[in-house]
């Protein structure tokens, strides 16, 4: 529902207030759902806040109807499944919103009247940047870290304590001043350039990309396996606390001191301010920072700086009285949408995005705006010719926000979604309970073959030295390569490639070396490189152990075609697979292109038989870790080699952990082996062991 459609709340009846209660208390809990528990937010933080506000404003005209499943009794959502549930010991508040200079002025005059405070007593307030992230309350015991956690419905939160562990601004252990019980809340999050690197290796592994930091981060933290959180790049920053057993301090300035005394991470833009407009000074400086600064934050928090007024002021439903979250406006401009384009992804999905005539908005020249799919363009009802307001928000991917219709030319149509594919004609189509529509081309569509191919040559399929997207993308616009087989055929075609401005000599002989050395490859590597839908690594990895040999692998997927035969149900039966995964399997092998394509293939390659691990194996059932450089073979392959030979991979070393290889720069790991008493390996003996060295 757009602004426009909107009835005003003075009018509402009693009827049509409680029916928009319900509506909106529902799409609250589906923005809520969305956000905390699958980080895939559908609209911006303003866009949500409105939604809430509207709820705030319909309840105090109409108090009878609030709802007991009201979105202004709950806080956030509850815990997702998968981790265990941790009832923190004093609750993790929200904060309330203040949208302009009044609000704030209102807040500190609200506390004065709250406390009776004679006119010549200064109320100070800390003013601290209010971080874009997800908030983790930390527990420390006899100062040893023992539980971390999120921060769930507020009551009940995730035990993510191992995940926690994992990121380097959270001290383990607190020093001898610190007290016995002691509880951290503060702010995880991602860096802008972080984000931008992972999704780049995400995209290039053919993983799921994310929409903003935030999302990036709570995506790393909610990860079951903390070897993932591990490798993500998260920090901390502390500024408040929980249950404790002991007074730490005795205003909030001087809590954060302690804290990072303790060696905590505080946010250095934090300020003591002498009153509220000390404090909005702050707002200003900040914001005006804002586009520069490495992190994303929405606004700046004021809290009463005395803890004594904290606590006599309390809290009110889901929020302390003492403190109050000033957010920034999201950042918008009005532009001209020229046309709306189409791209088409590896799997065939049409994104549509907005070509906008390039504008500055919050310091960046935006030129280029997702619309997501087109329900979205039909909600908003974008047209191309419009001019529209897009926004910048804690998001980094801009947004189109709605349409100023004033500003429409006359005789403009509707965007009517393509039902052919922009690049190859082939029909558009769009699955029952799917948003997004998709080419049905398959690899007949440049778009897709394209995409397919940067995926069959990324790291974690072909990795192939030297040809990236960019080379990909240029020999595929020569023709020289258009299906993958095509790449090592290259060989054969160097008298066009001394023609080709950019390949000396040395470089092609490097370059068809690096495809030389690919044309044997482990069958997961394979799968995965076909990018059939859903296939990750996981995945492939699965279906390589499954089925052995990729002859074994190709017949059972032709076989299961029949739903009623036998490699159907073994196909569903594999545990992570599933009937939606076999259909997209099923549809791959059953495409006459893809078959042309893997015959091809065949001819070119040698496809590894999965070694299934063995259990005369001499690591079967060991606990291997992998520390400092190894100089052989690169970190995944050692792992994966360990993996098929039986041996479960760690990445931290306990008293469970049968081997440590070390290579040259181990540090604490190989320390902490020795300590333990645990088998410590060079590289080559740890070769000689499982081997000898990779071909
Ligand atoms: S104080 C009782 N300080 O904002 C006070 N919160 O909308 C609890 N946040 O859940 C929060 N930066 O996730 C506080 N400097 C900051 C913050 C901050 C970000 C988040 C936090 C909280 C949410 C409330």
């Amino acid at each position: 529902m757009t602004d426009q459609n909107l009835v005003p709340i003075a009018e509402l009846t009693p009827e049509s207030a409680a029916a928009e209660l319900q509506r909106l208390s529902a799409e609250i809990a589906k923005h809520d759902q969305l956000y905390h528990q699958q980080d895939a937010p559908e609209v911006s933080d303003a866009a949500y806040d409105a939604l809430r506000q509207r709820n705030d404003a319909i309840e105090q005209r109409f108090p009878d109807l609030v709802r007991t499943d009201s979105p202004s009794i709950k806080v956030g959502a509850a815990p997702a499944s998968g981790f265990a549930k941790v009832t923190h010991a004093q609750p993790m508040l929200s904060l309330a919103n203040a949208f302009d200079r009044d609000d704030v002025n209102e807040f500190a005059a609200r506390i004065r009247r709250f406390l009776n405070l004679p006119e010549t007593e200064t109320l100070e307030l800390v003013a601290e940047p209010k971080i874009d992230g997800l908030s983790a309350s930390l527990r420390y015991e006899n100062r040893k870290l023992v539980t971390g956690a999120t921060r769930g419905d507020g009551a009940v939160g995730e035990d993510i304590t191992a995940n926690l562990r994992t990121v380097a601004d959270i001290p383990q252990t607190l020093p001898d001043d610190a007290p016995d019980v002691f509880e951290v809340r503060g702010e995880v999050y991602m860096r802008r350039d972080e984000f931008f690197a992972l999704n780049q290796r995400q995209e290039e592994a053919g993983n799921k990309v994310f929409a903003n930091p935030r999302n990036a981060a709570a995506g790393s933290l909610r990860q079951l396996d903390s070897r993932i959180t591990a490798s993500r790049p998260l920090h901390f920053f502390a500024y408040s606390t929980g249950e404790t057993s002991a007074p730490v301090a005795q205003s909030h300035w001087d809590f954060l001191a302690r804290l990072k005394d303790w060696g905590f991470t505080v946010n250095p833009l934090s300020r003591r301010c002498a009153d509220a407009d000390a404090a909005l000074a702050l707002y200003e400086e900040v914001a005006t920072a804002r586009a520069g600064l490495p992190y994303d934050i929405d606004g700046i928090v004021y809290k009463v700086n005395r803890l004594d007024w904290q606590s006599r002021l309390g809290m009110v439903s889901r929020a302390p009285r003492w403190a109050i979250a000033h957010k920034f406006a999201a950042e918008q401009a009005q532009t001209l949408l020229h046309r709306i384009s189409i791209q088409v992804g590896r799997t065939g999905a049409l994104t549509p995005v907005a070509e906008l005539e390039p504008i500055t908005v919050g310091g960046v020249v935006v030129s280029r705006a997702t619309l997501h799919n087109a329900d979205e363009i039909a909600r908003k009802d974008i047209r191309q010719g419009d001019t529209v307001i897009i926004q910048r928000a804690g998001d980094v991917i801009p947004q189109v926000v709605s349409v100023v219709i004033d500003k429409r030319p006359a005789g403009s149509q509707p965007y009517e979604f393509p039902t052919h594919c922009p690049e190859c004609g082939s029909i558009v189509a769009q699955e029952e309970d799917e948003v997004v529509r998709r080419c049905t081309g398959g690899l007949v569509c440049p778009a897709q073959s394209l995409e397919k191919l940067k995926h069959f040559v990324s790291r974690n399929a072909f990795d192939i030295e030297g040809l990236g997207s960019k080379s990909i993308e240029a020999f595929s616009t020569d023709g020289l390569i258009v299906t993958p087989a095509d790449i090592f055929r290259l060989k054969d075609r160097q008298t066009e490639f001394a023609e080709r401005e950019g390949w000396g000599e040395q470089s092609l002989r490097n370059l068809l070396a690096s495809i030389e050395a690919r044309r044997t490859i482990s069958l997961d590597r394979f799968i995965f490189a076909l990018g059939v839908r859903q296939v990750g690594q996981a995945n492939a990895r699965l279906l390589a152990r499954n089925y052995g040999t990729f002859d074994a692998f190709r017949a059972a997927m032709i076989a299961a075609r029949d739903t009623e035969s036998e490699a159907y149900a073994t196909l569903i039966g594999i545990d992570g697979v599933g009937p939606s995964v076999a259909t997209d399997l099923i549809a791959f092998f059953a495409e006459q292109h893809n078959e042309t394509v893997l015959d091809d293939l065949a001819d070119q390659l040698t496809i590894e038989d999965f070694v299934q691990a063995e259990s005369d194996s001499p690591i079967a059932g060991k606990t291997v870790v992998f520390t400092g450089t190894l100089e052989r073979m690169t970190r995944n392959e050692a792992k994966a080699r360990a993996e098929s030979m039986g041996a479960k991979v760690s990445g931290s070393v306990s008293a469970k952990t049968d081997y440590v290889v070390a290579g040259p720069g181990a540090g604490s790991k190989a320390k902490k082996a020795a300590e333990l008493n645990v088998a410590l390996l060079s590289e080559d003996e740890w070769l000689s062991m499982t081997g000898g060295p990779p071909q």
